[in-house]
């Protein structure tokens, strides 16, 4: 009764010029494996649920793209926005559809844009958290800090609990989404915390409850539109109640309220986990945590570098020269040119946000 749920919106900011409101970062390579991170998100899924047990949401302009990327996508299985709402709407409209076709239905929501290479850890880190979902709870997945990066949402882990088929599960003390520096410092330094993975497994039925208790109007819409989802009246009423639907994280009000009911459990992941987020991490995943490395991306890069570090993204055939840079981030597209170093990566966002720089 395992359902994957692969939410796929959210423009990527921090990665601008290469991701971009009509190319967002999921629809783009950015680990060389020649396929993009929706691609291999499906891939990690299909030997989970079964490749026709697998939602996709996203907007209605990125549904060529999703489709072109997933032949395998079965029209039932693809959920499309009119306007992005965050990932309460997106994940919960999914539960509820997929509640009204399978009372018993249990789904986990995975980003669409992490990269994962355990597969078979990940498997396994899934399967248990399966396992904590049919014992009622609500099961987020664990990542063990790295640095007190703010993107990120904190675990405070209690002790373990009793779970057959869950000899990891670990109880929730409290879940903190996007603290400050300061705060996420004291976290990483006090130990006992972990980074939320963006991965949460439960029943439908739960998640939907503990969604409703935070944003009840949100609930209320949501169920409204899973009533008529399978019928012609989709589209009469997708035009009237999406645009009305609170714009919120699902890690608000979900997984910070039910971490103070004691619903939220952590099943410690048992792989390796990047979420890619900044030029930066494309850096590091590219040198393999070397800083000796200049990474190059692009299929027709043309890049002449002497005694350069840090990482080229081209996406034309234009020659790139570098001469005596280290940690540098060039990013050239076809009407767009970034260039910066890996240490301001995170400011990358804050600066395209306030330029307003768009598209
Ligand atoms: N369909 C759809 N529509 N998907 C969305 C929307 C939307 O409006 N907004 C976000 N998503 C999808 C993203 O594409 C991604 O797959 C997932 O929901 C998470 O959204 P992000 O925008 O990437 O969230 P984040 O990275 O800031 O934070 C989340 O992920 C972190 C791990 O990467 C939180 O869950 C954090 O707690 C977590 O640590
Ligand atoms: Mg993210």
């Amino acid at each position: 009764n395992f359902y994957s749920v692969i939410p796929a919106g959210g423009i990527g900011s921090r990665l601008w010029p290469l991701s971009r409101a009509d190319a967002p970062k999921f629809l783009h390579d950015l680990t060389g494996s020649g396929q993009t991170l929706l691609r291999d998100t499906w891939d990690r899924l299909a030997p989970l649920s079964g490749p026709d047990r697998i939602m996709v949401v996203t907007g209605r302009a990125h549904r060529a793209a999703v489709e072109k990327q997933l032949p395998e996508l079965s029209d039932p299985n693809v959920v499309l926005e009119s306007e992005p709402k965050d990932s309460s709407a997106a994940i919960g409209l999914a539960a509820a559809i997929l509640l009204k076709r399978d009372p018993n239905v249990v789904i986990g929501s995975f980003a669409a844009d992490h990269v994962i290479r355990d597969i078979r850890g990940f498997h396994r880190s899934v399967r248990e958290s399966i396992a904590v979902a049919n014992a009622g709870y609500i099961a987020a997945i664990g990542i063990t800090p790295s640095e007190p990066a703010i993107g990120f949402g904190y675990i405070h882990c209690g002790g373990a609990i009793e779970v057959e088929g869950a000899p990891s599960a670990v109880s929730v003390n409290s879940f903190v989404e996007k603290p400050d520096f300061e705060t996420a410092q004291s976290y990483v330094a006090s130990g006992g915390y972990l980074w939320n993975g963006g991965m949460f497994i439960s029943r439908a039925d739960v998640l939907l409850e503990q969604l409703g208790k935070a944003e009840p109007e949100l609930l209320a819409g949501l169920t409204e539109l899973a009533e008529v989802w399978d019928t012609p009246e989709r589209g009469a009423v997708v035009d009237r109640v999406w645009p009305h639907l609170a714009k919120i994280a699902i890690d608000y009000t979900v997984a910070e309220p039910a971490a103070a009911e004691g619903r939220l459990v952590v099943v410690p992941g048992d792989f390796d986990w990047d979420d890619v987020g900044d030029f930066a991490s494309i850096a590091k995943l590219h040198s393999g945590g070397r800083k000796s490395d200049l990474a190059i991306l692009g299929e027709n890069a043309r890049v002449l570098a002497d005694k350069s570090t840090g990482v080229v993204i081209s996406q034309t055939d234009r020659l790139i020269s570098l001469i005596g840079v280290n940690d540098i981030v060039v990013v050239d597209t076809p009407d767009a040119l970034l260039v910066t170093t890996t240490a301001n990566a995170q400011r990358v966002k804050s600066v395209v946000d306030a330029l307003k720089i768009s598209g």
